[in-house]
């Protein structure tokens, strides 16, 4: 695996404890993966040294010839991934991503709608405590109450009355198909421009297994480190006419120095995700998050919107005598890691919250197919169900993961 810190036996010792826990432990985290070892051996080179400020031939540091050729290749390899004209991959986080797209195409005050974040949105797109929300006047949309699928009803009515500057489509805990072309129908009667954060299903669109949003929005933004499998990092996406804009408010707008260990470490997933077996990872992600599916609701237990078209689920707890915080320790003692989530309509605080989110990317990574998936489907209501199971499922799922581990070959 990485190489190993040799002068510091603190941070060395953390990183194998860290190491141990991943591989030993069910990792159902939906915005987690783990990524190859080139994506690793990139993230921990010496291109962590180089200042690059600005962008490839139009630096303002000298000695940038290799970290340009790194960045070039990011580019055009998430251009061509996404066929996309305009690729901007600097951003350090997704966070950082939605925040120049914003700044880029907003003024201060302006009307934002997206995603109401206990309906399965993000932090950045409006809630109060973020940058996001401080900074325009969102207003929200949400599920219906029966389907529990994006109210395009609801979408549009709002569009009509709170007339937006901008339509935000994307979700963290969001288990179906969003229709891109309603929205960008939707953005254009209301004269509205129109962004999809596509951060969970970047790995779905590039895999062929999810409608892509790009040609339908006017700018796409992303991570690079979930179902997408490369470095923690974000991704913008978008049309040449955009490009001056984005770029300078992501540098020098938001940010200083791009992180050129990440950039490439982003060119080599993209090179991954180009490769003909990414979209057969991608399809094992679907096909094990609906046996994961069946198998809980044929326990049953409820699910947002009664499955799942993507690589995760939304456990609603509601009707049980559980919370989302009780499950997810409940669960934890157990090994398997998931985290608590809200639930439509949520009557609890964020840090109790009624339901989980449990996403299967990770565990397809690692190799498990609909068998493996079914028995972890088993282990998750065992627990859940009754306390009492957890000794025993600890051992199964310690015996889970000693068959798929985590980086073959390693001891
Ligand atoms: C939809 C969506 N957008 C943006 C982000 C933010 O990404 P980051 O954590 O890299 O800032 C996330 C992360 O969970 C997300 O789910």
């Amino acid at each position: 695996m990485a190489d190993r810190v040799t002068h510091d036996p603190q941070i060395a010792a953390i990183i194998e404890k860290e190491t141990s826990r991943q591989e030993q432990s069910l990792n159902l985290i939906a915005s987690e993966n783990t990524v190859s070892r080139s994506v690793l051996a990139a993230q921990g080179s010496v291109l962590t040294n180089k200042y690059a400020e600005g962008y490839p031939a139009r630096r303002y540091y000298g000695g940038c010839d290799y970290v340009d050729q790194a960045e070039d290749l990011a580019v055009a390899r998430a251009r061509k991934l996404f066929n996309a004209p305009y690729a901007n991959v600097q951003p350090h986080s997704g966070s950082q991503a939605n925040m120049a797209v914003y700044f880029a195409l907003l003024n201060p005050g302006d009307r934002v709608l997206a995603m109401d974040l206990s309906h399965g949105g993000h932090l950045t797109h409006g809630a109060a405590a973020s940058f996001s929300g401080r900074l325009f006047e969102f207003a929200h949309y949400g599920l219906t109450h029966d389907t529990q699928i994006i109210d395009m009803n609801q979408v549009a009515d709002l569009a009509n009355s709170f007339r937006p500057r901008l339509i935000v489509a994307g979700a963290s805990a969001y288990p179906r198909i969003i229709d891109f072309q309603s929205f960008a129908d939707i953005a254009a009667s209301v004269n509205a421009l129109f962004m999809v954060d596509m951060a969970h299903i970047a790995g779905l669109v590039a895999g062929g297994v999810h409608p892509t949003p790009v040609g339908y929005a006017d700018v796409v933004t992303s991570t690079t480190h979930k179902t997408l499998r490369g470095p923690r990092g974000g991704l913008i996406l978008g049309s040449d006419d955009l490009a001056g804009k984005i770029n300078s408010q992501i540098f020098p707008g938001i940010q200083g120095g791009p992180l050129m260990h990440v950039i490439a470490a982003k060119a080599v997933a993209f090179n991954e995700a180009l490769a003909p077996g990414f979209a057969g990872y991608q399809q094992q992600v679907v096909e094990n998050a609906s046996v994961l599916a069946n198998g809980l609701m044929g326990r049953g237990y409820h699910l947002v919107s009664n499955g799942t078209d993507n690589h995760m689920v939304l456990m609603d707890l509601t009707d049980r005598n559980l919370t989302g915080k009780e499950a997810e320790d409940r669960l934890g003692r157990a090994g398997i890691t998931v985290n608590k989530n809200t639930v439509p309509n949520e009557a609890r605080g964020p840090f109790v919250t009624s339901g989980i989110r449990i996403g299967v990317p990770l565990i397809t990574s690692r190799g498990m197919t609909p068998d493996a998936v079914r028995q972890v489907a088993e282990l998750i209501c065992d627990v859940l169900d009754d306390a009492a199971t957890v000794h025993r499922v600890t051992s199964e799922v310690r015996d889970l993961c000693r068959q798929y581990p985590l980086y073959p070959g390693d001891d």
